[in-house]
């Protein structure tokens, strides 16, 4: 049977990058992967028009009848509380259970490298990244706004489960590739995080061949620019996971170029969403100049997911030949539009 997509362009930029996925894609589909998509008008203008966020009814049938979903971008100036936003991405993270935030970094090219002496090797990691807990898990409250006397309380859940099945998924994942391990967390300012520690220790005996190496996240953030090459594989809470993610994309040339999988790895198969680190860029949107990069690029995480690994690297492949002739975006050191960006990807993945 032909598998299904799910793809919710959203705001923004988002529209405009998934735009050129999708264009991407259909030229995949002509030279044989097998993919019928079906695009969801989910994001702010619906949301404004109706009211509606993500249907719980439509979820699930996303859910049940998509083998994965490809997203832009969502969020708005027009609402400002994020509403819609939380309820479509946040939603799907975490009611699919999309445990393992996986975002790799790797940069294309010298060129898009900002740290003085370093090299596009010395930047080529990857960052698993919790997905449902954390600081994310949306309890918190507030007492007394806008007085003198406010209080916001937020709290953060760690689960052992959580905690180490994100865990397993980054131990595997250096195993595989034979490299070691950074476990990132605020352990010594945050008692809690300390869980991270010790179940990171009880997994060790595990995988007795992956070098491990715990640092609280400040060390990170600092060793990440002076010695980017020393790191290959971190693991980090949702928070900082987060933050790290767009910290490293920018050692890799921006955001324009980032892509990312939320995946529930444990079980093969399983629906996973592809989308661009970016957000919805509203300084950018409908200008023709955001990279559309970044969402090609999360297509080519998609394809592997459905099975197409050979396809997958072709498109990093077509992305690191448009980025060497500068057939490229403003922002990575090109001239060119978006839509001009898109069809020079697609003619460099032509001859490929
Ligand atoms: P952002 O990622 O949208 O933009 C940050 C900076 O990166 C801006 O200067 C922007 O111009 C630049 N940038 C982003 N994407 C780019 C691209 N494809 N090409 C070139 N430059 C690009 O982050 P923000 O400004 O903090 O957030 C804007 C909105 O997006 C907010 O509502 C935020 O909540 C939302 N957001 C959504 C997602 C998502 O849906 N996955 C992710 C992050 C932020
Ligand atoms: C991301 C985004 C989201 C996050 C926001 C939009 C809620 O920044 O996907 O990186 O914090 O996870
Ligand atoms: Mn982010």
């Amino acid at each position: 049977m032909t598998p299904r997509i799910a793809v919710i362009a959203g705001d923004g930029i988002g529209p405009e990058v998934v735009g050129q996925a999708l264009l991407v894609l259909d030229e995949l589909r002509r030279g044989g992967v097998d993919v019928d998509v079906w695009e969801l008008p989910l994001g702010a203008d619906l949301y404004l028009k109706s009211g509606t966020t993500f249907p719980l009814e439509l979820r699930d049938e996303v859910r049940r009848t998509c083998a994965a979903v490809l997203l832009g971008a969502v969020g708005d100036p027009r609402v400002p509380s994020g509403e819609h936003a939380h309820d479509i991405l946040l939603g799907m993270r975490t009611s699919w259970d999309l445990y393992a935030n996986v975002r790799p970094v790797r940069a294309l090219h010298d060129r898009l490298v900002p740290l003085k002496g370093k090299a596009r090797g010395d930047v080529d990691l990857v960052i698993y990244r919790e997905n449902t807990e954390g600081q994310y898990v949306g309890a918190g409250r507030e007492h007394g706004r806008g007085t003198a006397a406010e209080i916001a309380m937020s709290r953060e859940v760690h689960t052992r489960r959580g905690v180490e099945r994100l865990l397993r998924a980054a131990f595997d994942f250096a195993h595989q590739q034979n490299q070691p391990l950074v476990m990132t967390d605020k352990s010594n300012a945050i008692p809690a995080q300390g869980i991270w520690r010790r179940v990171l220790q009880e997994l060790r005996a595990d995988y007795p061949s992956v070098p491990v190496e715990a640092l609280y996240v400040d060390a990170l953030a600092a060793r990440l620019i002076e010695q980017p090459e020393r790191h290959r594989v971190i693991a980090a809470n949702n928070l900082f996971g987060d933050i790290l993610a767009d910290q490293c994309a920018a050692l890799a040339g921006g955001l324009g170029l980032a892509p990312s999988a939320n995946l529930h790895p444990a079980v093969p198969g399983h629906i996973g969403l592809f989308e661009p680190v970016h957000g919805s860029a509203p300084d950018l949107a409908g200008r023709d100049v955001a990279n559309p990069l970044g969402a090609i690029r999360s297509l080519g995480l998609l394809v592997e997911h459905l099975g197409h690994a050979a396809e997958a690297q072709r498109i990093e492949r077509a992305a690191e030949e448009v980025l060497a002739r500068k057939e490229c975006t403003r922002d990575v050191g090109g001239s060119l539009g978006t839509i001009a960006a898109g069809r020079a990807f697609r003619e460099v993945l032509r001859a490929l």
